[in-house]
């Protein structure tokens, strides 16, 4: 009865009142923690190393000493221990500890555990919020289940330059929508909140501006102006602190020559400052002690001390916090508050997750066997594949193909692919092959029982052999039609997988030209974790789809799409280049003072004297099976001003013989401002599906809140003037009206 009226009370104070309550609690049984606790057992939890089966990392670890270690409480999290089995052996040994404080143990859950999704940026071409977070929800509640409690994962780095290998992991170039899919991923990750069983920690990452490392070469220097900084890169974390991300992971970079770990102004100022973040920051793989061969510090030591005072809360697998910190301490250059305050944040985490009440919630061998083989997820990342490929080109509406089309050839080096269809961030992961569905199952298992499909792999990945082209062309020959399935390795894109040239790999191209050679009718699907350059085929193949790397269903997605089951929606989340001499490129560019009027236009103007400016594809790109029309666009008033809404409306028509889905995106242009802005900035999407015939109105809201910019003194504000209103399926194919708001 007592504790009915407590909650009648609580709601009536709201919820705020009551996690207010709580978190007091918790705040609370943290500080009496502390209090029994030695210096070395507060270093210790600013401890994670990573397990010893797989490293996703130069590793530094020695296992016996990482034991030996936790059993006297000089260690606070693990990453990478496999499953609940692993998880409760390395949390018993916690649990010998004087404090029996227990681990955390993090993973890079990054797209899907045991049922894998499309790479993060396929993700993104579904521009599907529901979906990506129905995904991580779906990860969540497998990895929880094998013990995992904190996902590395969104990545939330804006992604500008295709030769990056970790454009695959993010949402690509724009940062309306990088935030926003970066949200609906937390969402996902944390569920109704850290406690609950099927909830993990999400982890923004990597703080910040890694997306802008100088050539595309991972771990490389970042250099630019605060307001670039505020205006393209910081938005997703800025949301996500917001939004209540249990965690940050700084970054390997240095930005503007201060390494990010080390960087006060970004994490200490901005994030626990201004911002008033109260999760935890880790630092990313060693990039404590790597703060040495920056030449930002002098040894490990030092490099412990500049990380700590700029906020670096946790050191993931550098040893240069147990090493140093608690002598920094006692030699009076680190002020015990700062590692108190870290402590203290790391602590409160476990206390949320209720692993002070049961250490061993989350390791279950019945949860984790019901989430292995999931059909019902599995269902989902078969839905979600789908909806993740991106049609370029169907010319004569070669696509869909026919069930009962008599012979069809799958030929190139993807096509009989398991594990590669994972994508890069779970090739570590141990799994049951058998459950991939390969291309070549999942369109064998849709073809009709009287049609014949033929196999030739044509070459491999990455090699000059052409000793398997004759086989491919003898094949191509017997078929109706050739499905050729191409691009670039899943190990091609991903951390380290820096490319300087973004072609298809190897001889990929000539196999191509050779089977086009046979006049047979050809559909090319890519395969990829960026946007490759692929001109000859974008000018001479008659359909092409992208396909990124799809999970573990990618061969009953892919097929479902090529026989049309499902009509193709997905939309390009990055530029693709027309050759790597033109990156980076993005749509939402500044004008400049002479700009080309168009491709041919190199009259003293801002142009390439041998290429055109635009992309091969543009940004919101992305063709269906049907037709959509674009009419009555019109917005509620061409003069406003001051706090007014202004409402613009569009009717899209599905004018084809298919029903479709169609993501209706919405720009603006600032015309003047006091500073430059870009010729495009993305404001709203609206991703609907419109039956064959049938024309919706889609509405947008436009508010001064939309209108704001950082100026070069970074105040967020708007300014009264013209602006250009933007309607359209594309970044490149919109509409325009002219509208004048003042202050
Ligand atoms: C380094 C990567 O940059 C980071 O994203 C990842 O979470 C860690 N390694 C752990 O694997």
């Amino acid at each position: 009865m007592k504790k009915k009226c407590l909650l009648v009370l609580f709601s009536a104070l709201g919820i705020g009142a009551y996690a207010q309550k709580s978190q007091k609690t918790i705040d609370q049984k943290v500080s009496e923690l502390l209090s029994k606790m030695t210096l070395e057992e507060k270093v210790g939890q600013l401890v994670q190393y990573s397990g010893f089966e797989y490293a996703t990392g130069p590793q530094n670890s020695n296992s016996a000493t990482v034991l030996e270690e936790i059993k006297k409480g000089k260690v606070g999290s693990m990453l990478n221990v496999f499953g609940a089995q692993e998880t409760i052996a390395f949390q018993k040994l916690a649990l010998q500890s004087r404090l029996k404080i227990p681990l955390l143990f993090g993973q890079d859950v990054v797209h899907g555990y045991r049922t894998t999704f499309p790479v993060n940026l396929g993700q993104a071409a579904s521009w599907d919020l529901g979906l990506i977070e129905k995904s991580e929800r779906i990860a969540a509640t497998e990895a929880s289940a094998y013990g995992i409690h904190w996902t590395f994962a969104p990545m939330v780095d804006i992604g500008r330059d295709p030769r990056w290998g970790r454009v695959m992991e993010g949402s690509g170039e724009d940062t309306y929508l990088g935030t926003h899919i970066g949200l609906a991923r937390i969402r996902g990750f944390q569920g109704k909140g850290l406690g609950n069983l099927d909830a993990i920690m999400a982890c923004a990452k990597h703080f910040a501006a890694y997306g802008a490392a100088v050539g595309g070469r991972d771990y490389n220097s970042v250099d630019m102006s605060l307001r670039q900084l505020y205006e393209t890169y910081l938005p997703p974390f800025k949301a996500a602190a917001e939004a209540g991300v249990a965690t940050f992971m700084n970054s390997f970079n240095d930005i503007n020559g201060i390494p990010a770990t080390a960087n006060q102004y970004i994490q200490r100022e901005l994030l626990k400052g201004k911002w008033n973040y109260q999760g935890f920051v880790v630092s990313d793989w060693g990039s404590i002690g790597e703060m040495v061969p920056h030449g930002y510090a002098k040894d490990s030591k030092e490099a412990a001390e500049k990380a700590i005072l700029a906020g670096s809360d946790m050191d993931m697998e550098s040893r240069s916090y147990m090493a140093a910190l608690p002598q920094l301490v006692q030699e009076g250059k680190v002020d015990i508050k700062l590692i108190d305050d870290a402590a203290r944040r790391i602590l409160i985490k476990k206390f949320e997750m209720g692993l002070f009440d049961d250490p061993f919630r989350f390791s279950s061998d019945k949860r984790q066997k019901e989430q292995t083989n999931n059909p019902e997820n599995r269902k989902f990342g078969r839905e979600f594949g789908a909806k993740s490929i991106v049609l370029l080109k169907n010319q004569n509406n070669l696509l869909p193909i026919s069930r009962s089309t008599k012979t069809v050839a799958l030929i190139g080096p993807f096509g009989k692919e398991t594990v590669a269809n994972h994508g890069f961030w779970s090739i570590s992961f141990k799994d049951d092959n058998q459950r991939i569905i390969t291309q070549y199952e999942g369109i064998k298992n849709q073809l009709d029982k009287n049609s014949t499909l033929l196999y030739a792999k044509g070459c491999n990945v990455d090699d000059q052999d052409k000793s398997m082209f004759a086989e491919a062309v003898e094949t191509a020959k017997k078929a109706d039609i050739v499905i050729m399935t191409l691009g670039e390795g899943p190990a091609m894109s991903g951390e380290a997988k820096s490319r300087s040239n973004i072609h298809f790999s190897g001889v990929q191209e000539d196999l191509l030209k050779e089977i086009a050679k046979t006049g047979k009718p050809i559909v090319l699907m890519v395969n990829a974790g960026r946007p490759l350059v692929f001109n000859w085929a974008a000018d001479h193949i008659p359909a092409i789809m992208y396909t990124w790397w799809l999970g573990t269903e990618a061969g009953n997605s892919i097929a479902d799409v090529l026989f049309g089951t499902v009509n193709p929606g997905g939309k390009l989340p990055m530029s693709f280049p027309r050759t790597e001499g033109q990156i980076p490129i993005y749509y939402n560019h500044y004008n400049t003072g002479r700009p080309a009027k168009n491709n041919t236009d190199r009259n003293y103007v801002s142009a390439y004297i041998d290429l055109d400016n635009d992309p091969k594809y543009p940004f919101g790109y992305g063709l269906s099976y049907t037709q959509f029309k674009y009419s009555d666009f019109t917005v509620s008033s061409s003069n406003l001003k001051g706090n007014q809404t202004l409402d613009v409306n569009v009717k899209v028509s599905n004018m084809g013989k298919y029903d479709g889905e169609e993501v209706v995106q919405l720009y603006i242009r600032d015309l003047v401002g006091k500073v430059v802005r870009p010729v495009k900035e993305l404001k709203g999407f609206k991703k609907v599906m419109i039956k064959k015939g049938e024309t919706q109105t889609i509405n947008f809201k436009l508010t001064p809140e939309d209108l704001k910019f950082y100026d070069d003194e970074l105040n967020y504000d708007w300014e009264g003037g013209e602006f250009d209103i933007m309607v359209g399926t594309s970044s490149q194919e919109v509409q325009t009206k002219r509208i004048n708001w003042i202050k």
